[in-house]
Parts: C-alpha cells; structure tokens; sequence
C-alpha cells in the first residue's frame, strides 16, 4: 500500500459506468416488475453503495476511506442497462476505485437476479468516466517565471555553529516547482537585519517571492513573524495557517510556531519554521496551490481548475 499520509484532503469525485446487455425480454420483465428475486434496480443500487464503502476490503492496495457520497443511476435501451455511479469523499486519494467497484458490483447483482432467465447476459464493459481533485488540480508548476529568494534566520546558522538543512530544502523545492531562486543567504536573527532583507527583496530587487525559515517561535531572539508584521501592506492569514493546520495533524508542536504570510509591493513573503521536517511538511500543505499567488498579484485573475475529466461521448444520463 502506497504512503498517502503526506497528502492534503481535497474533494475528490469520481464517475464511473458499467454496461451490462441483456435481451429485450429481460428488460420488459425488469419493466413490468417480474423478477422473482425482487427488483434488480432498486438491490443494485444497495449494493453498489455499499460495495463503494467497502472497496478497501475487496482491492488489496486501495485505502479505506470516508465515501460522503455514492449514487446510481440507469439508462435503460432495448438490450442494455447502463450503470453510472458517482462517489465523492474528501479525503488524500482518490475515489475513482471505489466508483469502479461500485459500478461492477451493481452489474454482477443484476446479473445474479436476472441469471435464472436470460442466457444472454454480459458485462460488456466497466469503464471510468471522469474523475477530479487531488493536489495536482490547484496548480501546476508555474508557468510565470517566478523569481524568489529563500533567507535562512539563525543566529547559529549564520555563526557557523551549525549546518543549513532547511534553506537548502526550500531550494530544492522551489525549484522543482519551476521557481527561479535567485538568491539564498543565512543572516542573524537580528530583527533589524531581516526587515533590511526583506525590504532588499521587495523593494530594490522586486522579486516575487521570499520564503524564510527560522524565528517563528517565541524564543528571545524569534523576530521573523514581527519583522514581517512590520514590512508588509497586508497580511494572508489563510496560507500561515494552512501550514499550521496541515503540521498540527502530524505533530502538536506545529502550532508553536507564529509563522506569518503577507505581500509588501508585488512580493509574496512567506515564513516557514526552522527545521527540515517542518519545512517539507510546509511545502506540501501549501504548494503548488500557492503558486496562483502570482497570477493574482500580476491582476491575472482567479484560478481555473484544471479538468481531468475524461469525457464519455454520447450517453449522457
Ligand atoms: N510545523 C510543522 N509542520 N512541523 C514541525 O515539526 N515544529 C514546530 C513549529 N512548527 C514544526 C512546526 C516547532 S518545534 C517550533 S519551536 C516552531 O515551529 C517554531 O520553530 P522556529 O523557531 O524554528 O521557526
């Protein structure tokens, strides 16, 4: 079984259809309420809703999750009963295996209700329909040219006492995000110094964006989140604490930190806490979401999400 439990919760949706041919007598009995083992419509939907929230029992690697939603629908021709099921759950994975199981399941109930008559019968075909959500919907490596800088706060750092982990991360990740970091430097944690960086950033160099790590709690010489207080024209409270949210699931001491977002001029300042686990844990609860920032700063407007339907032609229920 895959690790998820990096993973952020988004909405997840899933549609996913199976066909099941049978002959036209089977559907005028089906019609006039003829089956001796009940109404194969009405127990297929029962069983499709709880073959989805069972899905993780049946297919060995799918996780267990919590189904919000599962639904069923029919379109009946003269040889064919189309299932179409829906699940949604916000959860870390998708629900795409679990809209597949469903569908097959209300398929093989028919078949098992309607067995005794119809020799014809055949599951023709199980098949996703669509499906959305998951991280990779709220953004994509950027296609702006992004240029930022990443600024470690230590006074240990900056002395030589210690080693950089989490400047160097931010980097790497950046990076991988398609962000240009043009610039990386450790400097005490002197507040003064670092609201002269961040203006540095901001003002003279214009850059777009500057992650920080260090000096988020509330040591003596924890300046970061007063030093950004200080400098920006407003504050982004919902990216600080979509960090803090995301770090408490996985450790109490996340909200320790008094980490603080905001934009001074057209540069987005986001503070990370000082260790690496902290900042790998920051990058996964706000990118590449954040990333849309840019768009919005430059006046490009609002966020399009980005459809991985993959649409059924013709059919349409
Ligand atoms: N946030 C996450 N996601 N994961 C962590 O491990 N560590 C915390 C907190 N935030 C942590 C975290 C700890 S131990 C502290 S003391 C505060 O951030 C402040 O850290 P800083 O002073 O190095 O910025």
């Amino acid at each position: 079984m895959i690790d998820i439990s990096h993973k952020i919760k988004t909405l997840r949706t899933a549609i996913a259809q199976a066909t099941l041919k049978v002959s036209p007598e089977t559907i005028a009995r089906i019609r006039s309420n003829r089956v001796p083992k009940g109404n194969p419509l009405e127990v297929a939907k029962v069983a499709a809703v709880q073959a989805a929230k069972n899905t993780s029992d049946i297919i060995p690697y799918c996780h267990p999750l919590p189904v919000d939603f599962v639904g069923v629908e029919y379109s009946i021709g003269k040889r064919i009963i189309e299932i179409r099921t829906t699940v949604k759950a916000i959860y870390k994975t998708g629900v795409e295996m679990e809209a597949l199981t469903a569908a097959s399941v209300a398929a093989l109930t028919m078949y098992d209700m309607l067995k005794m008559f119809d020799d014809e019968m055949e599951i023709t075909g199980v098949k996703l329909i669509s499906k959305t959500g998951g991280k990779s919907e709220y953004g994509k490596p950027v296609s702006l040219p992004v240029r930022a800088a990443v600024l470690v706060l230590s006074d240990s750092i900056s002395s030589g006492r210690k080693e950089d982990q989490s400047g160097k991360l931010i980097q790497e990740r950046l990076k991988n995000f398609g962000v240009k970091v043009i610039d990386y430097r450790v400097i005490s944690d002197d507040r003064e110094k670092i609201e002269m960086q961040l203006k540095n950033y901001a003002d003279k160099r214009k850059l777009d964006l500057v992650v920080t790590t260090g000096g988020t709690g509330f040591g003596p010489r924890d300046n970061t989140p007063d030093a950004v207080a200080n400098l920006v024209d407003y504050e982004i409270p919902g990216i600080a604490e979509a960090a803090r949210v995301y770090g408490q699931e996985r450790t109490p001491l996340a909200m320790l930190s008094r980490a603080k977002t905001g934009i001074r001029g057209t540069t987005l300042i986001i503070n990370m806490p000082g260790s690496r686990k902290a900042v790998a844990e920051s990058f996964e609860a706000l990118f590449p979401a954040v990333l849309h920032s840019f768009a919005m700063i430059a006046g490009g407007g609002h966020f399009r999400q980005r459809r991985t339907n993959r649409r059924l032609k013709g059919n349409n229920f």
